[in-house]
């Protein structure tokens, strides 16, 4: 299984502060590398949380993190925090609230959830829903939104300079060849970049005219060329994948959300890689201060991830991190 590497964990720790005796709360468990370095800073003295909208990794990080007395894994999104915890219920005082948004490298790299153009994947279905109720997958969007729907999400939500030309060439092509799996995407994609290079499913389905039928199958390596244009499908896949499952969506009601439900003396630390979902979180701490001195940003400016975290964990260098306080009451 691809291990995943927790970001910036230094920062969050220092940030996060944990103490013995409260309940930390993790709403993107992951596999849950964060909460066991927080576990494992406070000897396992602190109650810990984690939630994870995606039903496998509760599934996995229950198991590796059953030995923790205090651990607990709770499937479902972290909008729904206040209806998922009880804050009443909590046996130790709520300490802190951690959100390292996105996916993991474990979801990347699984062909469960058709999100990655990884060469060994290709012939998998193009669904990226990491969840049950997301209202649609992937090829659904491409096989039924109109150009100007595709374009706008492609430019809108990854800065995409080919927006307009892959929208059209996308909608030219699906009468033809509905669009439903990695390959298909990716054909298109490199068209618009090469239109020298395409790449077959494996064999014996059917190519589509954007196929040359002479090619080997998909387990045929990449040359570095190849691998290069294909790099350019990172855009309109992240694109997809942030409105397959709502993601900004999501950021915006359950940070507010969360914000809301917080107790004094309680942090709240993001870590975003998307520029917009970092304004989506600097926006709503500042709109926090503005509307109560009960708040304190803790980071005027975002930290970023050291260069030598960056080296090691390339998936690092977009990261930004940014902290809130809810103080504690005074005692006036
Ligand atoms: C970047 S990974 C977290 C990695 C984790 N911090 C670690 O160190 O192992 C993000 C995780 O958040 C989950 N996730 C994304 N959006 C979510 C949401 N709205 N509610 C709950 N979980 C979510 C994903 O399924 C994924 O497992």
């Amino acid at each position: 299984m691809s291990l995943h590497i927790s970001v910036m964990l230094n920062e969050v720790l220092d940030l996060l502060n944990p103490q013995p005796g409260f309940t930390y709360l993790d709403g993107t468990l992951g596999l849950g590398g964060h909460s066991e370095a927080l576990l494992n800073k406070t000897k396992g003295q602190i109650d810990l949380i984690g939630i994870d909208r995606d039903e496998k990794t509760i599934e996995i990080t229950q198991n590796k993190l059953s030995s923790w007395n205090g651990f607990k894994a709770v499937h479902g999104r972290f909008s729904e925090i206040p209806k998922l915890v009880d804050k009443n219920s909590l046996s130790k005082p709520l300490g802190g609230v951690l959100l390292d948004l996105g996916i993991s490298s474990f979801q990347l790299n699984s062909p469960v959830y058709g999100l990655s153009f990884a060469e060994e994947l290709f012939d998998q279905p193009l669904d990226m829903r990491l969840d049950k109720w997301c209202k649609f997958s992937a090829a659904e969007i491409l096989n039924n939104w109109t150009e100007k729907q595709i374009a706008d999400l492609f430019w809108d939500y990854a800065d995409y300079k080919l927006a307009r030309k892959l929208a059209k060439l996308i909608v030219q092509n699906r009468p033809v060849n509905r669009i439903g799996e990695l390959v298909e995407l990716c054909n298109l994609v490199l068209n618009k970049t090469d239109p020298r290079i395409s790449f077959s499913r494996t064999e014996g389905q059917p190519h589509n005219k954007f196929q040359n039928k002479s090619q080997n199958k998909l387990s045929t390596k990449l040359s570095g060329q190849q691998k290069s244009k294909l790099n350019t499908a990172t855009l309109p896949f992240m694109a997809l994948r942030m409105i397959v499952n709502d993601e900004l969506g999501e950021l915006e009601g359950g940070l507010q959300n969360v914000i809301d439900w917080l107790e004094p003396d309680c942090k709240i630390v993001v870590i975003s890689f998307h520029s917009g979902e970092d304004r989506v979180v600097k926006n709503l701490f500042k709109s926090a201060c503005l509307k109560s001195n009960d708040f304190e940003i803790l980071t005027p400016k975002p930290l970023i991830p050291l260069e030598a975290e960056i080296k090691k964990n390339p998936r690092s260098r977009s990261a930004k991190l940014r902290a809130l306080l809810k103080k504690k009451k005074s005692n006036k």
